[in-house]
């Protein structure tokens, strides 16, 4: 029922439960950017548990809530326990960027979330500051509170971004070892304005894979998969840390295990990130259409082999209105 035309099992579903966020990340969010979704377009969180539910009837196990950044919307813990709750589901995630992390990760850990996702690009306050537009230290208060709350697993992931953050990438991976959190290391991928990012900023997993084993051995983990995505994982000696490579553009067959559907903020399911194509879920929905399993089989069915990134798509609307 959940396999697409390339024989992928497709039981993996992104939720993005909102385009706001609190910080604008370069590679995400365009300067001055004004495109949200109004409010009204935002799944309720009815709408988004009809959505899962009927997901879980198709054989989806594997659910993460994604923005903008989630944990601005008040009803998150509500949404992640509904989650929860339905029959059927394995495992759940929330991937943030950690800035209210410390006042809800206990509601969340409550809830029923058992993996968060935290994105850190910098150490550095003032590096950190210029990526993101926001401060570092609420985010690593987030963090520690993500660690007395005992989620099964908090891994941290970092955008590569040559002549930006290439110095954080060694701070940063002794941080993560020193909490025993897998990091995973992110190639940029071209889903903001063409402007704000060009290549020069782009570093391939496997340049800072060589530059790694300049200090030591990466020893690959093919067994340790601590979430359900595409990272490659390996054991970096020099420093004791669990470090995973993400490498969407350069990484031979990386769509070849893809098994997961978005659902955008305003419920457009949307097979693959790197090509245009959505499906208007909620609309469906909203115009009466009972069972959002017709869409999501659609979906299921219209998932492309591969992205289209190398051919330098982009995807008319920034990222974060798509759910990272
Ligand atoms: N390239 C790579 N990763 C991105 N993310 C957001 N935008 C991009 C991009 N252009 C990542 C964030 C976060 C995750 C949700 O998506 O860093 O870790
Ligand atoms: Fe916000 Fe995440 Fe986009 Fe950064 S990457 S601006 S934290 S949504």
């Amino acid at each position: 029922m959940n396999a697409d035309s390339f024989g992928r099992t497709v039981d993996y579903l992104r939720i993005s439960v909102t385009d706001r966020c609190d910080e604008r990340c370069l590679y995400c969010m365009p300067e001055g950017y004004r495109g949200w979704v109004q409010r009204d377009d935002h799944m309720t969180a009815d709408e988004i548990i009809r959505v899962a539910e009927a997901a879980t009837r198709l054989g989806f196990r594997k659910f993460r809530v994604t923005g903008g950044e989630p944990l601005v919307r008040a009803d998150i813990a509500e949404i992640a326990r509904r989650l929860w709750d339905l029959p059927g589901v394995q495992t759940l995630g929330i991937s943030t960027n950690g800035t209210r992390l410390a006042s809800v990760a206990k509601d969340l850990k409550r809830a029923g979330v058992r993996s968060i996702n935290v994105s850190l690009d910098a150490l550095a306050p003032e590096l950190y500051r210029r990526i993101t537009g926001g401060r570092v230290e609420s985010v690593l208060a987030g963090i520690d509170a993500a660690l007395g709350a005992g989620f099964e697993v908090i891994k941290i992931n970092c955008v590569l971004m040559r002549g930006i953050n290439e110095g954080e990438v060694l701070p940063l991976t002794r941080y993560a070892a020193e909490r025993e959190m897998p990091i995973r290391f992110i190639e940029l991928m071209p889903v903001s304005r063409a402007d704000v990012l060009d290549r020069s900023s782009f570093l391939s997993v496997q340049e800072l894979m060589r530059r790694l084993e300049r200090e030591g051995m990466l020893l690959p983990l093919p067994d340790f998969r601590p979430g359900h995505g595409p990272a490659k994982y390996y054991a970096y000696e020099p420093i004791g840390a669990k470090v995973g490579f993400i490498g969407a553009l350069t990484t031979r067959g990386f769509c070849e295990t893809c098994n997961k559907l978005r659902l955008t903020a305003d419920g457009k399911l949307r097979p693959c990130l790197g090509r245009h194509g959505e499906i208007d879920l909620l609309g469906s929905l909203r115009a009466g259409q009972t069972d959002p399993a017709g869409p999501l089989l659609q979906a299921i069915a219209n998932k492309p082999e591969n992205h289209e990134f190398a051919a330098c798509y982009e995807p008319g609307r920034p990222m974060t209105a798509i759910g990272g």
